[in-house]
């Protein structure tokens, strides 16, 4: 198997506490990592570095665990700017216009909608991310959600049946659940990894907390993990649901009770042991203008917070990891350092992954390179096209 060895890292950020300045983001100045085929085989200071087969040197920039983006729905198509247009002179967000995108995903061949994911694959892999989950839900139909699937599955193993994202137009609420807990799971419980539910009172089309464990319970007897779409609109039952059912990770939190905060800070994973990560995405928050969640509240609570984009057409059409970390910080009270391990080992931990978020020996050799000397610049330089995943 051959060898690199990556020198001229002018700040190296590994995750692993044990290394470096014994921070939780394990910093090592003047780094040089070697990797072998896929995998981390050596992080230390340059002046330690071991031989390899083949140097590159990075000439001084900073390297980072790749991003993990644990949220995302890129099978689609059709386009909604005219309903984000709306909304930023006032039109609220109800997931109403879910069914905009339904119908034009389901009228799309499947060499488009892929050709589309691929593409919003490749914007975020040119801005750091290298690992992504995918969700179906544009589909609605036993086929399309099944073909979703099928396709996100060419992008990623991190797939997500969402067949519970809002009840499809005309549909009989009672009628779809029925169908989403049985032909439709029994479909594309095979294409995936994961289930997830927009669990939403507030909404019209989402789901109620009753109906949203209805969905999540049949899913895990089919064998999928569960996630769940949470507390967007309303301090909801989402929270409560995920912690009850051992999700790995409720998405948005938006609007949160202190009996939410102290549910999940009893359930984070911790050292050993799984739990319920509450994945922030503040992307929606500025792409429907709505208040954004007291991350530095969760954080100071215990909780373990994860960083995610939520790429999608309706509530948050963006694909970069760096544009959220630096809202993180500028409007969610967290510090640059807690941003980034939310957006790389947060993401890890809620997508229940320990070969990916962070560089310690052993881990999958996911890099990304900055155009900086240092992971600060991530929020400090927002906007700038800093962070690119490393080829080898
Ligand atoms: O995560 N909130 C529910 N679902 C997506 C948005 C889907 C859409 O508006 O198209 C979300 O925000
Ligand atoms: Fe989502």
């Amino acid at each position: 198997m051959s060898s690199v060895l990556l020198t001229g890292i002018s700040e190296l950020v590994t995750n692993d506490a044990s290394l470096g300045d014994g921070s939780p983001l394990g910093v090592i100045e003047q780094a040089a990592v070697v990797v072998e085929g896929a995998t981390v085989a050596w992080v230390g200071p340059q002046r330690q570095a071991p031989d390899a087969d083949q140097h590159l040197d990075l000439a001084g920039r900073a390297v980072v665990p790749g991003f993990v983006d644990s949220h995302s729905h890129l099978v689609f198509a059709g386009d909604r700017s005219r309903e984000f247009e709306a909304r930023m002179t006032g039109t609220p967000y109800d997931g109403g216009g879910i069914a905009t995108t339904v119908a034009a995903t389901r009228a799309a061949p499947d060499e488009l909608l892929l050709a589309r994911a691929r593409a919003l694959q490749a914007e975020m892999r040119a801005q750091g991310t290298t690992t992504l989950e995918v969700k179906s839900g544009y589909g609605l139909t036993v086929a399309d959600e099944a073909r979703s699937l099928r396709i996100a599955r060419e992008i990623t193993d991190e797939t997500t049946f969402l067949g519970a994202h809002v009840v499809p137009a005309g549909a009989d609420r009672r009628a779809y659940i029925d169908l989403v807990t049985g032909p439709m799971l029994a479909a594309c419980a095979p294409l995936a990894r994961w289930v997830d539910v927009f669990c939403e009172p507030a909404s019209p089309h989402a789901f109620d907390g009753d109906e949203a464990r209805v969905v999540l319970t049949a899913g895990m007897a089919a064998g999928l993990l569960p996630r769940v779409h949470g507390n967007q609109l309303s301090a909801g039952p989402g929270v409560r649901l995920a912690v009850d059912l051992g999700a790995a990770s409720v998405d948005h939190c938006t609007h949160l009770s202190a009996a939410d905060v102290d549910a999940l800070a009893g359930a984070s994973p911790a050292p050993g042991r799984d739990g319920t990560v509450a994945t922030l995405l503040p992307g929606v928050e500025f792409s429907t203008r709505s208040p954004y969640p007291d991350a530095r509240a969760l954080v100071d609570a215990g909780v373990v917070v994860a960083l995610a984009t939520d790429c999608n057409p309706g509530s948050c059409y963006t694909s970069s990891m760096p544009f959220v970390i630096a809202l993180a910080v500028r409007e969610m009270g967290l510090s640059p350092a807690e941003a980034l391990w939310a957006a790389t080992a947060g993401g890890a931990l809620a997508l229940r992954r320990p070969d990916v978020g962070h560089l310690g020996v052993g881990a999958r050799a996911d890099l990304a390179v900055l155009e900086a000397p240092t992971y600060r610049h991530l929020a400090y330089r927002p906007g700038v096209p800093l962070a690119r995943a490393l080829d080898l």
